[in-house]
């Protein structure tokens, strides 16, 4: 693709060759003013950052970006944003291959992880919100395979700069029908797309692991698990690769 990137109406892009990280850049642009649909896109980063303090491999040939949101709400609300931008990968997905989420928001495609999600928030006072810097980034050229890694790597194919336009053009219709119909809409297509109720998985809670099948996911995005124990509610921690 020789033209730039096509991002919805309104947004605007800031194109990078190299960066340590999208997500810090962001954050730097939102604390000096810029509007939410900034987005922030390096061909490559030298310190991609995942969840949890992992490292994101982030050579030239995936997709890195990352998108200044400014949603009017507390940070429990905002946390429903991961499930937006999940949805938003999922849509990337064509027709002919097998989707699916994963709680908190992992988005696999036949069986492999397709991209990673890392929202991080400012908090102002009284608990409100400044900005929410999106992070995604999906696997466009090549799956990288690391031995941290949960799930096997996938990756979607096509041209960074579709999934750009395809990722942001998605990421804006998922957020506007977030703001319309609220996270009850959200929260319907992520089950829509995850696990079979019933199947067993594991979920890493810090350095332990609890073993349940899944029950599925309450109003307020927490995972819903039946375990020998009783049912659990769980509110942050990590679903490892068993079924579901
Ligand atoms: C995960 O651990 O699954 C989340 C990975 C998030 C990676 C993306 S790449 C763009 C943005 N910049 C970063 O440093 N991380 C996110």
């Amino acid at each position: 693709m020789s033209s730039p990137p096509v991002l919805p109406d309104g947004w605007t892009l800031v194109a990078l060759d190299t960066v340590g990280s999208t997500n810090d850049e962001a954050a730097r642009l939102a604390e000096a003013g810029a509007p939410e649909g900034t987005v922030v896109w390096s061909r490559e980063q030298t310190g991609g950052r995942g969840r949890r303090g992992r490292r994101w491999s982030s050579p030239v040939g995936n997709l890195y970006t990352s998108t200044i949101l400014r949603p009017a709400c507390g940070a429990p609300q905002a946390a429903e944003l991961g499930f937006v931008a999940a949805l938003a990968v999922a849509d990337m997905v064509p027709a002919d291959r097998q989707v699916r989420v994963k709680w908190p928001n992992d988005v696999l495609v036949d069986g492999g992880k397709i991209a990673g999600i890392l929202l991080e928030s400012a908090v102002g006072d009284g608990g409100r919100v400044l900005h929410v810097v999106a992070g995604i980034g999906v696997n466009v050229g090549f799956a990288p395979q690391l031995p941290e890694m949960r799930y096997p790597g996938a990756a979607l194919g096509g041209t960074v700069e579709a999934a750009l336009e395809k990722l942001t053009g998605a990421l804006a219709r998922r957020l506007a029908g977030w703001r319309r119909e609220g996270f009850a809409a959200v929260r319907a297509n992520w089950l829509a797309q995850a696990g079979p109720l019933g199947a067993e998985v594991d979920v890493r809670l810090g350095e332990g692991l609890v073993r349940g099948r899944f029950a599925g996911l309450d109003p307020e995005g927490a995972l819903l698990l039946d375990t020998a124990d009783g049912p659990r509610r769980i509110v942050s921690g990590e679903l490892l690769g068993r079924a579901a």
